[in-house]
């Protein structure tokens, strides 16, 4: 049967889709390409986990996430009724757009920032308003940017660079639109948004258990701020949005907060450590907040290590395009899994 492409949405027939970073099923490969954490999720997960009755699975979750959005709210010190949770902050992302772009509005971000943002556009066929970061990366906005929603991802992503808390907290008072500050990355940085988010009426921060809590495949993400905005994403979303099973485990691992806080220390001193390294190495290393390096060889081209790498097992992140082609980003793993990485990373450099 031929498909017929005339009853696809203009907009969605048009856009390419999303592309995540690969997922290899050779289990001897070095996976440093999608930012997840090298460590175990906290015991406590493992032990609800085992707690799980699967008879119970017969009923539908909880549609409020009540437990969920009560540890949630206890361990960032606001009321449950500021906690929005989604099936990872992709999806808070997303309904976001739905929730406050109207059909003639727009969507802000920097350019380079998460390559998600555009996609989420084109879906919804609202405008986009791309701000270009400096030649560093660096923090650029125009006098009288104007857009409906800006996603502001600090720390950067895939630069992993922070921007001053000034800066950041200048721009959410000025801007009339709605800031969606991404920190799926804030756990491993020097600071956060989330005094803005109890403030400002403007202001929602977005996190995720992907990357502090070694959660990625869980699929929990959740945002903060007005109860009047959390009420307007709780709304539209999907009644049973988060399973019962994610609800539990994601309550078990916020309540570890000592494991949690560990082991992004263990990573920030991983991430210095692979940057001085690469900087004797000849490469330029961006300063990262995060649990990532975004890092360029004086000498050789990004796409071309990126295969030589490949080849010796090890998987980076290369982002083609104008503003990313010169970098690579590189998810800080174990300090073994750096070791091995660094050493393969030598031998790229002298392979002729
Ligand atoms: C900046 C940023 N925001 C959000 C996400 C998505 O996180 P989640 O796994 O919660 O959907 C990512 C994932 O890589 C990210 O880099």
């Amino acid at each position: 049967m031929e498909a017929n492409k005339r009853l696809i949405r203009k907009n969605v027939s048009e856009m390419a889709g999303y592309v995540p970073g690969e997922q290899p099923v050779d289990p001897g490969i070095l996976k440093l390409n999608t930012n997840e954490n090298p460590y175990p999720p906290s015991p406590r997960v493992g032990e609800a986990f085992e707690r799980c009755n699967v008879a119970d699975l017969r009923r539908y979750p909880d549609p409020q996430c009540r437990e969920l959005r009560e540890t949630i709210a206890r361990v960032h010190g606001v009321e449950p009724a500021m906690v929005f949770v989604g099936n990872g902050s992709d999806e808070v992302l997303a309904l976001i757009i739905r929730a406050f772009v109207e059909n003639d509005g727009s969507v802000g971000f920097f350019d380079p920032s998460y390559s998600l943002y555009p996609v989420l556009a084109q879906a919804a066929g609202v405008a986009q308003r791309p701000v270009a970061l400096g030649d560093d990366f660096e923090w650029s906005m125009p006098d009288g940017y104007e857009a409906s929603v800006f996603f502001l991802t600090c720390p950067n992503a895939p630069t992993g660079m922070a921007y001053a808390p000034e800066t950041v907290a200048d721009f959410c008072r000025t801007f009339n639109g709605l800031v969606v500050v991404d920190e799926a990355y804030a756990d491993f940085a020097e600071g956060n948004a989330l005094s803005l988010a109890r403030e400002l009426g403007n202001v929602l921060v977005c996190r995720t258990l992907s990357k502090s809590y070694s959660l990625a495949g869980l699929r929990v993400g959740y945002a903060i701020g007005s109860p009047v905005l959390i009420d307007a994403l709780g709304r539209i979303k999907d009644s049973y949005n988060i399973g019962c099973l994610a609800q539990k485990l994601a309550v078990a691992a916020l309540n570890d907060q000592a494991y949690m806080l560990r082991h992004t220390g263990f990573i920030r001193e991983t991430r210095e450590r692979v940057a001085r390294e690469l900087y004797m190495m000849g490469f330029v290393v961006t300063p990262s907040q995060a649990n990532f390096l975004w890092v360029r060889h004086e000498r050789v081209a990004a796409k071309e290590l990126f295969s030589r790498l490949r080849e010796r097992k090890v998987l980076a992140r290369y982002f083609p395009g104008e503003r990313t082609d010169r970098h690579l980003r590189i998810t800080i793993g174990t300090d073994a899994d750096m070791d091995r990485f660094l050493f393969e990373m030598r031998n790229a450099l002298n392979q002729q």
